[in-house]
């Protein structure tokens, strides 16, 4: 269903961001026939180039990075006939003018801040002095939200000058992945899982997202971020969120996000000695953290495991852990919720002792799996063997549906259609940074250095005894 007529100003449109990820999700929405007949694109930014030079560039990025079936490469000149572009400083008055001609009255009017955080207040400033805010304007922030919690206040106060919270759309792309909106289909769509979903039957949970990728292009940036800041403070709190809250009465952005933000706020602080910090070392896969980032005594984490605790009514006693690395045997984002014995085994100890596990792949290989218990095949008598009830989506729901559309296809879109569901919230980010900021003031006071581990392997062992000094085990990292 086509979306209503837009103007999509990206800020910082020859960017990194822009050319790799948001111009491509826009054209592939294009090429599916989402846009109405005639929105534009706006690409914005301070090079001097001209609207033919920056439409060459973008069809450039298109090529390398959204696969083209024959039909779109037809469809390319349409799509980028819609393209402009003019040069602006957010920091001058240059440009401004040039902008507001090109802007179309009475239709959605979204500003899409592809930049650094510091230019948030200046670029907003700007397109209110130039009287480029209408009701149906949109503000579209990328992460990182701030570096701790008082420079995301301070983020959210500036928007909040020129634009309400209606507005504002936060980014965390994470949640515009097909499997993570799956969590919720899962859980609230399915009468099966969720009588079950709470410390009486669910021993713990595991949240894991590992990556073989480095921080190559990124050093300063990832140096100054690390793991916990990069990767937990959003992404692993939005899957921690989706698992743990509450069912919201709607589907609407406020029902969600409320229920979400519960649960940040139910967080417990975590204990410095349920955290594992690691760096990845050199080895024979390639150069060390240390080296990658030319400062050879670097204590930024590339990996953090962490056990938490969500202090409510339902998650009381189940500790929640979670992991992320970088440089690591495989790329693997799964869920694994781990339910506790049967209270009484009528086979006797002899039989073996099985408890159910539910797996959900968030990617690659996007599916579920059920552990369960049955009867070893065979006279010997009865002993029980584990065995997977396995559903790949891939296989389970045909060809058509084994390239899952890119996050940003949905995020972008649902910018355009004013849904909020999918965006973080200004009070979520402030609370996920009051659970987070301790947790790094304290290495910080404790001048802690971040163990080392392998590149290929999957983390420091630390992380292992984290999990055994529980009588519990990660599940393997797959690919
Ligand atoms: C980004 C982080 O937000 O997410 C990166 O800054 C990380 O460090 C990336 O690699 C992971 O995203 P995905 O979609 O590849 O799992």
């Amino acid at each position: 269903i086509p979306v209503d007529p837009f103007d999509l100003v990206i800020f910082g449109g020859t960017g990194d961001l822009a050319q790799r990820k948001i111009l491509p999700a826009l054209f592939r929405r294009y090429c599916a026939g989402q846009w109405p007949e005639d929105a534009q694109i706006i690409g914005a930014a301070r090079g001097d180039h001209t609207p033919d030079e920056f439409r060459k560039m973008t069809a450039e990025s298109l090529r390398q990075n959204a696969p083209m079936r024959a039909q779109d490469v037809d469809a390319l000149n349409g799509f980028l006939q819609r393209v402009d572009y003019v040069s602006l400083d957010a920091l001058s008055a240059e440009g401004w003018q040039s902008l507001a001609k090109k802007l179309k009255e009475n239709r959605v009017r979204a500003f899409y801040f592809s930049v650094g955080p510091s230019l948030f207040g200046p670029l907003a400033e700007r397109i209110r002095l130039h009287d480029m805010a209408s009701e149906h304007t949109r503000i579209v922030v990328e992460k990182p939200f701030g570096h701790d919690l008082g420079s995301a206040r301070a983020l959210n106060a500036t928007l909040a000058a020129h634009f309400d919270e209606g507005q504002i759309y936060r980014i965390d792309h994470y949640l515009g992945k097909e499997t993570v909106q799956n969590l919720m289909a899962v859980r609230f769509g399915n009468m099966l899982f969720e009588p079950l979903w709470n410390s009486q039957y669910v021993d713990h949970i595991q949240i894991t997202v590992a990556e073989t990728v480095g921080i190559d292009g990124r050093e300063d940036y990832y140096e100054r971020a690390g793991a916990m800041r990069d990767m937990v403070q959003n992404h692993l709190m939005q899957l921690l969120c989706l698992i743990a809250m509450e069912p919201p009465a709607k589907f609407d952005p406020d029902a969600v996000r409320d229920e979400k933000l519960k649960v940040i706020r139910a967080l417990d602080p975590v204990e410095p000695h349920h955290i594992v910090r690691g760096q990845f070392a050199a080895g024979p896969e390639g150069p060390g953290y240390r080296d990658v980032v030319s400062n050879p005594r670097s204590t930024t984490e590339s990996y953090v495991a962490l056990r938490a605790h969500v202090s409510n009514w339902r998650w009381a006693g189940t500790p929640f852990y979670l992991r992320t690395g970088k440089r690591l045997v495989a790329r693997s984002s799964v869920i694994n919720v781990m339910f506790k014995d049967a209270p009484h085994s009528i086979f006797g100890e002899e039989a073996g002792r099985h408890a159910n596990a539910l797996s959900i792949r968030l990617q690659p290989n996007e599916g579920i799996t059920l552990k369960v218990t049955i009867k070893e095949p065979g006279p010997g008598g009865m002993r029980l063997i584990d065995v997977p009830l396995d559903m790949s989506f891939a296989e389970a729901l045909g060809p058509e549906n084994q390239d899952p559309p890119d996050a940003y296809e949905r995020l972008v879109m649902d910018v355009i259609r004013g849904n909020q569901t999918l965006f973080m919230r200004g009070d979520e980010v402030e609370a996920a940074w009051a659970w987070t900021d301790p947790v790094i003031a304290g290495w910080q006071a404790r001048g802690d250095v971040p163990k080392p581990y392998d590149s290929g392997s999957t983390g420091p062992g630390d992380a292992e005894l984290l999990m055994k000094r529980d009588g519990r085990r990660w599940q393997g990292i797959k690919p």
